[in-house]
């Protein structure tokens, strides 16, 4: 790369409101779990439009406690999609259940209602759904499967499946808020939901003293009010972060009008805040090598790109019969799009896909 400074896949937007909110937490003399994360569970539940929120130290640590809240354990199934990241895969191997694996829509990359179907057993407790990359799952068919649906929300918040925002529809949603998401606070997570008895198993796994019982499951999960300082600010922020993500997206599919990459897939009464912008290569017939020689030439042209997902859970497993999970492995690149962009870097990326997916 010559003369030109690298844009990042990722980068947060952090301004003078995050810097003010946790210099205030700083001077309160009040670190740990305090007022501030009680605002910050308040203001994600209304956001959602949920009973409540248990703040939680991470995404992963969440997704246990959503796993535990409803009782899920040696015995029980919970089916997710193979696509997708190691921690939901991890929580449910941590409450000891057993994990099926199912493949996604082939255009969308979310989780098949089909293949969930399909899937469905006597011993199946809940389906876990992540909306991967800022685009709802098919909620309607999901919920017609008559099982607790955990939506896992890290990757969208603000998106709408046939009149209903994300997160508000699960037995329980969890966040991540980890650097680079939608909402960061650097790391956290949340669990939500609309019943208050879910919410107060939730917040008794979350600290490990102060109950009338001992409780082998629960343990240290808290957040610090210092993050939730963050992610306060960035809530009130969201609405222009997802305005500028729309923005940006709208962009891009005007560059690649006409070249050979295949743009995001918005199903009708679904809507996308472009969490990331993942296009589908063109095959040449070479394998993921495509996708890799494909990543290099971007970022020598000063633009970091990476495989959404690192790699399918079925392959570590070595399992079969995930063809669109393997299709998307081979295909999807996602490109920088997050509201720190500036309008200079998003030309650099145009310019970027131009180059490299006009047609030849
Ligand atoms: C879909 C999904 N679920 C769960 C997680 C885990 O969240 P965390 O990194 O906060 O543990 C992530 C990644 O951040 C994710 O993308």
């Amino acid at each position: 790369m010559i003369g030109t400074t690298m844009i990042p896949h990722s980068r947060p937007a952090i301004d003078r409101q995050e810097i003010r909110a946790v210099t205030d937490v700083l001077q309160s003399g009040h670190l740990a779990q305090g007022t501030v994360v009680e605002r910050f569970e308040r203001g994600m539940a209304a956001y959602f439009g949920v009973a409540g929120g248990v703040a939680i130290n991470s995404g992963t640590m969440a997704l246990e406690v959503a796993l535990r809240v409803l009782g899920i354990g040696p015995g029980d199934e919970v089916v997710l999609p193979s696509y997708v990241c190691a921690a939901p895969w991890q929580a449910v191997q941590r409450v000891g259940a057993q994990a099926c694996l199912v493949d996604i829509e082939p255009e969308t990359f979310q989780i098949s209602a089909d293949a969930v179907r399909m899937a469905i057993t006597s011993k199946t407790r809940a389906i876990i759904v992540p909306h991967l990359f800022g685009l709802p799952a098919d909620l309607t068919a999901l919920g017609q499967l008559g099982l607790p649906l955990i939506e896992d929300c890290a990757q969208t918040l603000g998106a709408m499946e046939h009149g209903r925002a994300v997160g508000s529809v699960g037995t329980l949603t969890v966040c991540s808020f980890y650097a680079n998401k939608l909402l960061c606070a650097g790391e956290g997570g949340m669990v939500l939901s609309r019943d208050p008895a879910l919410l107060e198993r939730a917040r008794a796994l979350r600290e490990y003293d102060g109950a009338s019982s001992l409780n082998p499951l629960a343990s240290n999960l808290k957040m610090t009010d210092l993050q939730a300082a963050i992610g306060l600010a960035q809530l009130e922020r969201l609405p222009e972060f997802l305005e500028r993500r729309v923005s940006l997206a709208r962009r891009y599919r005007e560059a690649l009008a006409g070249t050979t990459a295949i743009v995001p897939t918005v199903p009708v009464g679904r809507s996308h805040v472009y969490y990331r912008f993942v296009v589908r290569l063109p095959q040449r017939g070479s394998g993921s090598s495509n996708l890799d020689e494909c990543l290099g030439r971007l970022e020598g042209r000063g633009v970091q790109c990476r495989k959404p997902v690192f790699r399918s859970l079925h392959r570590y497993l070595g399992l079969d019969g995930f063809p669109a999970s393997e299709a998307a492995e081979r295909e999807a690149l996602s490109l920088p799009l997050y509201p720190a962009l500036t309008d200079d870097e998003a030309t650099q990326v145009c310019l970027a896909m131009r180059d490299e997916w006009q047609h030849k």
